[in-house]
C-alpha cells in the first residue's frame, strides 16, 4: 500500500529540491531497504526537514533521504557502515583521484604492522596473494589526505570483498570452494576477478554518487540509544530499521571480515571457522531475551523526536501486536504492509513474508 503517492509524484516532478540524478551504488546487504525506497519515501510525513537513520547498514536509506534534500544524521554501530555514511552521505564533494589510487595500490608500507588479513583469512576467504593485496591497500589508506577519501576507499574495497564471495557475506567457509566451481563462476564472474580489478570496476559508481545537498549531513558510529541521546535534539523524524530478531539478526557474524579490515583489530581474539573477532560489540537487537527491553529503551530515548518510521517484518520477534503496544506508549501508529514475493531469497529468507512500516506521529494529549 502506498502512503503518499501524490507527495511522491510532486517530489519526483522536482517541485521540491531533490537529487535523483545521483545513484546509490547497488548494495548487497542483508535486510537492505534499497528495493523499498520509494515505498518508504511515499510514507514520510510532510513537515519534515531533519532526519536520522539510526540503523543505517548499507546507507541506502540515509542516501535516499539526502537525495530528497533533507538534513541527514546517519548511524550504525559497525565501522564499515559508518565509512559508507561518511563517504557518501556526509561527504559533499571529495572524490578519489588518480593520485589517491596510486597511493592505495603502492606496496605495503610496513609489512611488520600490516599482515592481519594474510594471517587470518588466507585460504578461508581469499588466496594469500589477495590477502596481501588487502593488507598493503589497508596500510596505504592511512596515507590519504582526509577522512572523506579514506571513507570512500574503505567503502569501495569493502564492497569489492563482498562481490568476491558467494552470497556476499562471511558467515560461511565455502568462499574458495565456490570460486573454484565453474557453474557458480558462470553465474557470478566476480568470484574469480582480482580484488584490485573489482575495486577499479566499482570506483566510478562511488565517485559519481558524491554530491552536496547543501545540508550539514553527518555520519556516526555509535550504539543506537547513545546516538539518539546525544544527537536527536531538533530532529523531525527518526527512521529505525533494526535487525529482524528471528532471522539473520547478528550482523557481526555476517560482516565480521569487513569490520576486522576497517578496524584492523589488534586486541581481539579470532574464533570459529570463519575467524570472527571476539568479543563482539554489544547490539541489544539480536537475542530474543534482550529485544523487548532494547525497544523500550530505544523508544523512550526517542520520545522528543516528533515522527518515527520503523521498518519491520511480520516474521520477526516480537510480533506485530506486541510492537504496536510498545510503540503506542509513546506515539500514534499506523501500519503499512508490502508483500515479498515467494521467489525472493533462499532458505531462511524473507520470501512470502510481509515487510511492514510503522509510521508514528505525536499523540494528541
Ligand atoms: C536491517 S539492518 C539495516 C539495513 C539498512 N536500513 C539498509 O537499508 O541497508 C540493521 C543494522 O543495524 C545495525 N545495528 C545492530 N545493532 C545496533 C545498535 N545497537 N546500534 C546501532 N546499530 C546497530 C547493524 O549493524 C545493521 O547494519
Amino acid at each position: 500500500m502506498n502512503c503518499g503517492a501524490v507527495q511522491l509524484l510532486f517530489d519526483n516532478l522536482n517541485f521540491k529540491n531533490n537529487y535523483f540524478n545521483y545513484k546509490f551504488p547497488v548494495p548487497q546487504y542483508l535486510g537492505s531497504k534499497y528495493r523499498h525506497l520509494e515505498w518508504i519515501g511515499s510514507c514520510i510525513p510532510g513537515n519534515v526537514n531533519r532526519v536520522m537513520d539510526v540503523f543505517a547498514g548499507s546507507q541506502a536509506v540515509a542516501f535516499y533521504f539526502k537525495q530528497k534534500g533533507y538534513e541527514v544524521f546517519t548511524n550504525d554501530f559497525m565501522s564499515y557502515s559508518y565509512r559508507i555514511g561518511k563517504g557518501l552521505v556526509e561527504n559533499g564533494k571529495t572524490r578519489l583521484d588518480g593520485n589517491d589510487i596510486k597511493i592505495l595500490f603502492s606496496r605495503n608500507r610496513s609489512e611488520k604492522d600490516f599482515h592481519l588479513m594474510r594471517d587470518l583469512f588466507t585460504d578461508i576467504f581469499f588466496i594469500e596473494k589477495e590477502c596481501e593485496f588487502l593488507d598493503g591497500f589497508r596500510s596505504n589508506i592511512d596515507l590519504l589526505e582526509n577522512d572523506y577519501k579514506k571513507s570512500l576507499a574503505f567503502s569501495v574495497i569493502n564492497r569489492a570483498m563482498t562481490r568476491k564471495v558467494t552470497m556476499g557475506h562471511f558467515a560461511h567457509t565455502k568462499a574458495l570452494e565456490y570460486a573454484a566451481n565453474k557453474d557458480r563462476v558462470k553465474r557470478n564472474r566476480s568470484l574469480i576477478v582480482p580484488l584490485k580489478d573489482l575495486f577499479m570496476e566499482l570506483l566510478d559508481e562511488y565517485n559519481n554518487a558524491v554530491f552536496d545537498n547543501k545540508k550539514d549531513n553527518k555520519s556516526f558510529n555509535m550504539d543506537a540509544v547513545e546516538f539518539i541521546n546525544e544527537h536527536s535534539e531538533g530532529m523531525d523524524m527518526a527512521y529505525f530499521d533494526p535487525p529482524y530478531c528471528n532471522s539473520h539478526a547478528d550482523y557481526q557474524a555476517f560482516y565480521h571480515l569487513l569490520e576486522t579490515y576497517t578496524e584492523y583489530w589488534k586486541d581481539k581474539k579470532f574464533i570459529n571457522g570463519t575467524n570472527c573477532y571476539y568479543p563482539k560489540k554489544k547490539s541489544g537487537f539480536v537475542l530474543k531475551r534482550e529485544i523487548l527491553n532494547s525497544f523500550d529503551r530505544l523508544f523512550e530515548a526517542s520520545q522528543r523526536i516528533p515522527y518515527w518510521m520503523i521498518s519491520y517484518n511480520d516474521r520477526s520477534y516480537p510480533d506485530l501486536n506486541t510492537m504496536i503496544n510498545i510503540i503506542s506508549k509513546y506515539k500514534n501508529v499506523k501500519v503499512f504492509k508490502k508483500n515479498y514475493e515467494n521467489k525472493v531469497g533462499g532458505k531462511g529468507s524473507v520470501a512470502g513474508s510481509n515487510e511492514l512500516l510503522f509510521v508514528c506521529s505525536p499523540r494528541q494529549s
